[in-house]
């Protein structure tokens, strides 16, 4: 199939298809994916010649995107899931013909999908903003590290000649010290000693990857989206006029808006400046109260009830840790490397996904 590129140097993926930005778990509508076949590209996005990705969690809040994303552009995704049921909700291609780019597999198929691929993007695990019971804490860690483990076996068992070429390892960003390891300027206690073991574990899966294979560890900080997320949790509870800050309010609030994150990790796919840790936060890292504050000025309600801390453990168990004891996250490799952050304040961030 022939392959339109047009140069449109002012006209950026997000703004191409921006009504699209906010869709959610709901199969995507005819309409919207009318959108995704804008073949424009930016000079940033020219550059990357077709590509074939793997995707593990690529049903999730940032996996529905970066597909969006990937197919934008015309290239093939693969999508690793545990279910294909769920995932031709999410990505109806088959019987609609808009995502016709898009392969499900599920568990058995993924050896098939991953041999002959271009990279792996790996965002697959349990979700961490339950309540963590023991049950769910091991969940946590296990889901993680099983499917790192498998997808980086599948990548070293690929002969040479259908072996990936470059894994991504999406995670959050807890951990102070490894080689080519970007600082965290503040990690609470809490954080030091029990999450950063499971991110630490989860790395050094990652990192048996084949040397002939470019790994980047992306350490994200907390996602801003309508759709899913903290953000998702965040607006009822405002819109209830129950807004305010979680705990002190003086945590610090790594934040990176949704088309940011993605644009890193399609970036990190085709630049092989893109390698080792590198962390995927916006440049201005808030204290939660601040950014309360513009979430109740862009909402129009006010952020005035603040949640206490016994309440949010009474609700989110041990994993209340996430919200009430931040970290503050600088992108200092992303920036060195030029990455073109759209989204540098979180006022500017809250406003466009409000918009
Ligand atoms: N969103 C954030 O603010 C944020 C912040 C920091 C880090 N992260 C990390 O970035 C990654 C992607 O985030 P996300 O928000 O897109 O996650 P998400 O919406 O929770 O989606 C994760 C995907 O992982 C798969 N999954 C769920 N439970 C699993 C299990 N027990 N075993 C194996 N796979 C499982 C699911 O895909 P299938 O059902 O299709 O298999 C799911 O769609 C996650 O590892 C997350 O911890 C996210």
């Amino acid at each position: 199939m022939d392959v339109l590129l047009c140069r449109a140097s002012t006209l950026t993926w997000s703004q191409s298809i921006s009504p699209c930005l906010h869709s959610s778990a709901k199969p995507f509508s005819r309409c919207e994916a009318k959108k995704f076949r804008v073949f424009c590209t930016s000079d940033h996005t020219q550059k990357a010649s077709q590509m074939t990705v793997s995707v593990t969690g690529a049903t999730g809040f940032i996996g529905r995107r970066l597909v969006q994303r990937l197919q934008a552009d015309n290239h093939q995704v693969r999508v690793l899931t545990r279910s294909r049921s769920k995932a031709e909700l999410i990505f109806p291609g088959k019987k609609t013909r808009f995502f016709p780019g898009v392969m499900i597999a599920e568990e058995p198929q993924w050896r098939d999908c991953i041999q002959g691929s271009t990279a792996v993007v790996n965002l697959a695990g349990t979700p961490i903003g339950t309540r963590w019971s023991s049950e769910i804490k091991k969940e946590i860690k296990e889901s993680r590290i099983r499917v790192t483990s498998k997808v980086v076996d599948l990548i070293n068992e690929s002969p040479e000649g259908v072996r990936p070429s470059v894994l991504e390892l999406v995670k959050p960003k807890y951990l102070m010290r490894a080689a080519h390891q970007e600082m965290i300027t503040w990690l609470s206690d809490y954080c030091a000693k029990v999450y950063c073991l499971v991110c630490r574990e989860w790395e050094g899966t990652a990192l048996k990857v084949n040397k002939d294979v470019r790994l980047a560890l992306i350490r994200i900080g907390i996602v801003l989206g309508k759709d899913g997320g903290a953000l998702a949790k965040m607006i009822p509870l405002f819109m209830m006029f129950a807004g305010g800050p979680l705990g002190s309010g003086q945590q610090w609030f790594s934040w990176i808006h949704l088309d940011d994150i993605v644009n890193l990790i399609y970036e990190a796919l085709s630049n092989p400046s893109y390698r080792g840790v590198i962390n995927g936060t916006a440049p201005n890292p808030v204290r939660l109260a601040e950014m309360c504050d513009h979430l109740g000025n862009v909402l129009g309600r006010p952020s005035w009830l603040p949640v206490p801390e016994f309440a949010l453990k009474a609700v989110l168990g041990e994993g209340a840790f996430v919200v009430l004891e931040g970290q503050r996250v600088v992108p200092a490799r992303a920036k060195e490397l030029g990455f073109p952050f759209k989204y540098r304040y979180v006022k500017d961030a809250l406003k466009a996904i409000m918009s």
